[in-house]
């Protein structure tokens, strides 16, 4: 178990080149690796688009154990995957703080960020992850993601500690953000039948991933992805989102709806984990980034997930034989990761694998 053990060696990656620095010596270049196919171009369903956003959800009424909250959470979690967390508790200056950080890690010059690279087969650090095959289409993005919880599974050797109050301030966000999700696991848990603490005894305390996304301008938005369509393998994902730039996409009732930023909230998704503990109740849903011509993008994703041992299979509350048979197969977590890192982005492919009838 030396340097973080069999933790987390979750699967290879191909090492890309930063479009952010392509982006920097080339305005208008948008090079043929980035350019998708017609069919997978971001085209967006103009009708439903502008009129749809995902449901509010206040965290402040979950707290307090509104009954009313609850059945607004359930229902957001089962027709949506997405939701918008308000009144969350984390400081607006420490949000703002956050962002600030990721900004001023991207501003470095490349060889400063070089030197928290990853490598291919690490998860951890600057760089891209799903990349499996050299004629893969890529994205327009660059991300930094490093494992915050529980701490002894830090790599240091992937934080910019050069840069002043960047460790003490994603050390502060990340306590922040465990304590929403342990909130959100909470209710999550009465959702499907246990005591308030009943994931929690069944899994342990939630494990703890950041990443920070960049999404440079691009001169052509209509033919690149800003990360491609995808749904997070994770129990849950807290997303930070830039409030000027729109870019996060989610696939419901066949079209694409943005997410509107909507300043001081965190954007909610279901992953993979809990459709699977839930039974399908809740749907891990598909969701894409899309860039933009005239600013780039800083988001920052904090994803929640079990320890890597832990087997991860439909609840027994969840499953009656009558009404809702059990629909996915038991696995373990950490191969549930790795068959899904071993794939491109592509969907909703990633629950495909342990579906029990298809
Ligand atoms: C992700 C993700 C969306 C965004 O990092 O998994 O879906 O808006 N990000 O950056
Ligand atoms: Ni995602």
């Amino acid at each position: 178990m030396e340097n973080g053990g069999e933790r987390f060696n979750w699967g290879k990656s191909l090492p890309v080149p930063s479009i952010q620095e392509i982006v920097k010596s080339d305005l208008h270049s948008v090079p043929e690796r980035y350019v998708h196919e017609n069919m997978d171009r971001p085209v967006i369903s103009e009708n439903l688009a502008d009129s749809l956003e995902i449901p509010f959800i206040d965290f402040s009424s979950l707290a307090k154990g509104d009954e009313d909250e609850i059945k607004k959470l359930h229902l957001a979690c089962k027709d949506w995957g997405f939701f918008q967390l308000i009144n969350h508790g984390v400081k607006e200056e420490l949000l703002e703080k956050m962002k600030a950080a990721a900004s001023a890690f991207y501003e470095l010059p490349l060889d400063e960020k070089n030197k928290y690279a990853k490598s291919e087969n690490e998860i951890q650090g600057y760089g891209q992850n799903f990349v499996v095959s050299e004629n893969q289409k890529l994205d327009w993005s660059d991300m930094i993601y490093l494992i915050t919880v529980p701490s002894e599974n830090r790599k240091y050797k992937f934080w910019p500690l050069t840069l002043p109050g960047f460790k003490e301030t994603l050390e502060e966000y990340s306590r922040e953000m465990q304590k929403v999700a342990e909130e959100i696991q909470a209710n999550f848990s009465v959702l499907m039948g246990l005591e308030r603490d009943g994931l929690k005894r069944l899994q342990g305390e939630l494990k703890q991933g950041i990443r920070m996304n960049y999404y440079p301008i691009c001169a052509r938005p209509d033919i690149v992805l800003g990360i491609s369509p995808h749904s997070d393998g994770t129990s849950f994902t807290l997303l930070l989102q830039d409030d000027q730039v729109t870019g996060l996409q989610i696939k419901h009732k066949d079209a694409w709806i943005p997410v509107k930023p909507v300043p001081n909230s965190l954007v909610v998704n279901v992953g993979d984990a809990t459709e699977i503990q839930s039974n399908g109740m809740y749907k891990s849903i598909e969701h894409r980034g899309v860039t933009n011509e005239k600013k780039p993008r800083i988001s920052i994703a904090t994803f929640m997930f079990p320890d890597d041992e832990q087997e991860i299979g439909p609840l027994e509350t969840m499953i009656d034989d009558q009404n809702h048979p059990k629909l996915y197969r038991n696995i373990k977590y950490v191969d549930f990761v790795r068959e899904k890192f071993s794939r491109k982005m592509q969907g909703k492919s990633h629950t495909e694998f342990v579906k029990l009838y298809k």
